[in-house]
């Protein structure tokens, strides 16, 4: 039954893989055969240990307190590299906070690449052009049915054409039916021997194919994986101090001086959160003279010509992995035999993967709990925001939704604060319906043109400064400025809102929290040594384990921007943005539930 994949895949006829395949194609199909079937059994393996842990995962996060249950249950965990980033300028960790970041920082290690004397050369990379995938059998069968779940076996080869024998390389998946409007994100699994399932649900009828995309080699995540810990400084950030005609301008991060350890620092590590925060002191003025923050710029020359290679556009960043065979199948309606579905449900099953939603005729059904409404009119937004006060705290991603409102509900109208464009605070009423909008950019490392110091919060701080209540929203989207820092920053930054939403849950339970995750964006080489997709993942996967069991929304903006079909952009374009608005508002306004 497999045979005939493994030989599509061996003798599939597209011209850049038949170099490979006509060396290979006497004995490929026997030793792919072989090797497969051993892989098979690893698969299910595999899956059935990825089961545990992330049971053990969510049970681990829902109650803070059992941490240290959890993990004497769970034996020791392996250790991670020792990141001692700032950690002579940040507080220590409490015993339980050094245990979470252990667990988070495992739950997302990346494999290594193998050791070896010298970087491989380009043509021994993982090549997008020469790498395959096959859609497998279902049950032996080429039959689907919704409900099924649909997997794709990849095989990476590199520019030679010779097939990769380790992971690590970056891959997303998506399964759509363009005509339908429909879209599901995959999840991939690294078999660590260059071969990925890309698991997929099936969860509507008809035509659906398989996308499948190199977003970088596991070379090219090396690099970045060594950037994200030694160069934390590739932005740097400045501050203007300022008094009467005096001024100096001087370099500003987390983390100072990387290589001048003898010059004088202004500490503004925030007291509440202990957030560290460090300007170099300027000449002649003093620490508290500080007017303002602002983006510095971004450090060039952080890789090598050779690594350079790694990252070029069209071909080793974001670029789509061919079918060996189909790469489409057709999903038939579930299968309505009872009987058999019940000995289905007993039997062990492949782990199912359960992505947060879908997209179906171009609208995001939520598997989050609540029905998912549209919200086409401005005025079945003005009657769910009556009474509300929505607070946005984050980057520029929140604040496309206080635009999106601003821009389609006329009766809410932008309250003039004058603040720096693209900045804020921004502010919008609407009296009549007593609607109140408000935004705020995250504190540093906010890579915003410039924010004036009075203007320089920390989320946290805000957040214990908000009362509360059934009538107030509180909207968090906090990743994007992050990705050039150590994932440790993250989480200590992500732990001080935790700490600061469970204080707010306490006093006013009826406070509905929104936090919206990472998403896609559009990559090269440039964008790619900053804001990588990968530092986004990374940011995305420990996000949903911290705010587990808290009782706040997620808006998984990963999945709706990998699930759709539009090009991936940092700021996601109207129809996303409008099914990120639909899902929000629905929990603002969920649909009454009949009683029976
Ligand atoms: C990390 O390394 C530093 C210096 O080598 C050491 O002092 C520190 O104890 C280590 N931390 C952990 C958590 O192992
Ligand atoms: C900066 O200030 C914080 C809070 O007062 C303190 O804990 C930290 O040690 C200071 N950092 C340095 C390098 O002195
Ligand atoms: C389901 O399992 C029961 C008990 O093992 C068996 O009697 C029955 O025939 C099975 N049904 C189907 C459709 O396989
Ligand atoms: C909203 O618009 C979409 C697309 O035009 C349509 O399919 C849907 O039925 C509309 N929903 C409501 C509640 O009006």
């Amino acid at each position: 039954m497999l045979k005939a994949e493994y030989e599509a895949l061996a003798n599939h006829g597209r011209p850049k893989g038949v170099i490979m395949c006509r060396n290979l194609s006497k004995y490929a199909p026997l030793f792919l055969l072989l090797a497969l079937s051993g892989l098979i059994f690893l698969l299910r393996n595999i899956h059935t240990l990825e089961n545990l842990s992330c049971h053990t995962a969510s049970t681990l996060f829902q109650l803070q307190n059992s941490i240290h249950t959890a993990f004497a249950q769970k034996g020791p965990l392996p250790p991670y590299h020792n990141d001692t980033f700032c950690s002579h300028l940040g507080l220590e960790l409490t015993a339980d906070e050094a245990l979470e970041d252990r667990y988070l920082l495992n739950a997302i290690a990346w494999p290594k690449l193998p050791a070896r004397p010298a970087p491989a050369p380009l043509r021994q990379t993982s090549d997008p052009v020469h790498s395959l995938f096959a859609i497998l059998p279902s049950k032996g069968r080429r039959e689907w049915h919704v409900g099924d779940q649909l997997e794709a076996l990849v095989q990476m080869h590199d520019f030679q054409g010779r097939p990769k024998r380790y992971g690590g390389d970056f891959l997303v998946a998506r399964l759509h039916s363009p005509e339908l409007g429909a879209g599901v994100a995959g999840r991939v699994v690294d078999h660590l021997n260059g071969f990925y399932s890309a698991l997929f649900p099936l969860l509507w009828q008809g035509t659906v194919e398989v996308v499948i995309t190199m977003v970088h080699s596991s070379e090219a995540v090396a690099v970045l994986q060594r950037l994200q810990e030694q160069r934390p400084d590739r932005v740097f950030f400045k501050s203007l101090f300022r008094s009467g005609f005096l001024s100096e301008t001087t370099l500003c991060n987390m983390c100072l001086p990387p290589n001048q350890p003898q010059e004088p620092l202004c500490n503004y590590t925030d007291l509440h959160t202990g957030e560290p925060w460090y300007c170099l002191k300027p000449k002649m003025l003093s620490c508290d003279t500080r007017i303002n923050h602002a983006k510095g710029g971004y450090q060039k020359h952080l890789i090598t010509n050779k690594e350079a290679l790694l990252f070029q556009s069209g071909v080793n960043i974001k670029v789509v992995i061919h079918a060996s065979g189909p790469d489409r199948i057709n999903v038939l309606p579930k299968k309505i035999d009872e009987s058999e579905l019940e000995n289905v449900s007993i039997k062990p099953e492949p782990v199912k993967y359960t992505p947060s939603g879908y997209y179906y005729r171009g609208s995001w059904r939520s598997f989050g709990g609540t029905t998912s409404r549209q919200f086409n009119d401005s005025s079945s937004i003005t009657q769910c925001l009556t009474g509300k006060v929505i607070h946005m705290y984050g980057d520029s991603t929140v604040r496309q939704w206080f635009e999106y409102l601003n821009a389609f509900v006329p009766e809410i109208k932008e309250f003039n604060l004058h603040s720096p464009k693209n900045v804020g605070p921004f502010m919008a009423v609407d009296s009549k319906h007593n609607i109140l909008l408000k935004y705020r950019c995250h504190g540093p490392p906010i890579r915003f043109s410039t924010v004036s110091t009075s203007e320089l919060r920390y989320v946290a701080n805000e957040l214990d400064g908000l009362p509360g209540g059934p009538d107030t929203v509180v909207v968090l989207s906090i990743w994007a400025h992050f990705s050039t820092f150590p994932v440790e920053v993250y989480i200590r930054r992500m732990r001080h809102i935790r700490r600061a939403l469970v204080r707010l849950l306490d006093r006013s339970p009826g406070t509905l929290v929104v936090i919206r995750s990472a998403n896609l964006q559009a990559l090269d080489q440039e964008v790619s040594l900053y804001n990588s997709d990968w530092f986004s993942l990374q940011r995305d996967r420990v996000l949903r384990p911290m705010f587990m069991g808290l009782g706040v929304v997620f808006v998984d903006a990963w999945e709706m921007t990998l699930a759709h079909n539009l090009p991936h952009q940092l700021h996601p374009p109207p129809a996303i943005i409008k099914n990120m608005m639909d899902l929000i508002l629905s929990h603002v306004c969920p649909t009454k539930k009949k009683k029976s």
